[in-house]
């Protein structure tokens, strides 16, 4: 259904430190994530982007204020219980690929899946497939240093397609790549942002890419600019 919504934040503040060491990240933050979005969030360095998206992805909780995702209250859960949420539901991508060298890329990429109790076999196919989706299906067996930045940031991609989740949350994923690349995984995903009515959530400094975006969120010292 056009217009449903998939995740939003409401009058979010996080807090780091105290003190004189007081941190005010985002300082009462609320934003609408539509199903089948692609939204880039922007904004000078310590604006709170990573922030926003370490909450959007349930991997810390704010200070104040509420963040749902597919319509649950992830303040509603234990921390145990969030780990659950966020494996089934949110694939997160990092500016570092953070792939494990000893593994090979479909290893890598069937890892949550057998870390969730996904049976090997099951696990590898569904690697094999993710990889196939990122323009890797030959390269299933190589190892992250014998591949490009660009095909490590695919995998990386893979790995967080693996686990058919609703909400992608990618914080820079082009941002150790250079233009050809980044292009690339841009591209793939503004793809995936489209299937089954998956929202993205992307970081990037570059204007080219976030103008090419449904929509751009500018963050500033802690506040939506614009939206
Ligand atoms: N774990 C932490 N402990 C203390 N302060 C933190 C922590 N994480 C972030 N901060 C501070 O919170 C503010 C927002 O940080 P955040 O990482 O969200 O910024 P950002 O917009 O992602 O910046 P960049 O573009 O440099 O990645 C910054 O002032 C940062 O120093
Ligand atoms: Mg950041």
């Amino acid at each position: 259904m056009p217009g449903e919504e998939r995740a939003a934040v409401h009058h979010v503040s996080k807090v780091y430190g105290a003190g004189p060491n007081r941190v005010d990240a985002l300082r009462g933050v609320s934003l609408t994530f539509g199903a089948g979005e692609f939204v880039a969030v922007t904004g000078p360095s310590g604006c709170g982007k990573s922030t926003l998206l370490h909450l959007l992805a349930g991997l810390d909780a704010p200070t104040s204020g509420t963040v749902l995702v597919n319509g649950t209250d992830l303040g509603r859960l234990s921390e145990e219980e969030r780990a659950a949420f966020r494996g089934r539901t949110v694939g997160v991508v990092f500016q570092s690929f953070n792939l494990l060298d000893i593994l090979t890329a479909e290893e890598n990429v069937a890892l949550p899946l057998v870390l969730a109790g996904v049976p090997a076999a099951a696990a590898a196919r569904r690697a094999q497939e993710a990889l196939a989706r990122v323009g890797l299906g030959g390269r299933t067996r190589r190892r992250p240093a014998e591949m490009s930045g660009g095909e490590q940031q695919r995998v990386a991609v893979a790995r967080a397609l693996v686990s058919a989740p609703v909400l992608i949350v990618a914080d820079e994923p082009t941002g150790n790549l250079d233009t050809e690349n980044g292009r690339a995984v841009f591209d793939l995903l503004r793809g995936v942002a489209g299937e089954n009515q998956r929202t993205v959530v992307m970081v990037t400094h570059d204007p080219v890419l976030a103008g090419r975006a449904d929509r751009v969120v500018r963050l500033e010292d802690g506040l939506v600019r614009s939206s």
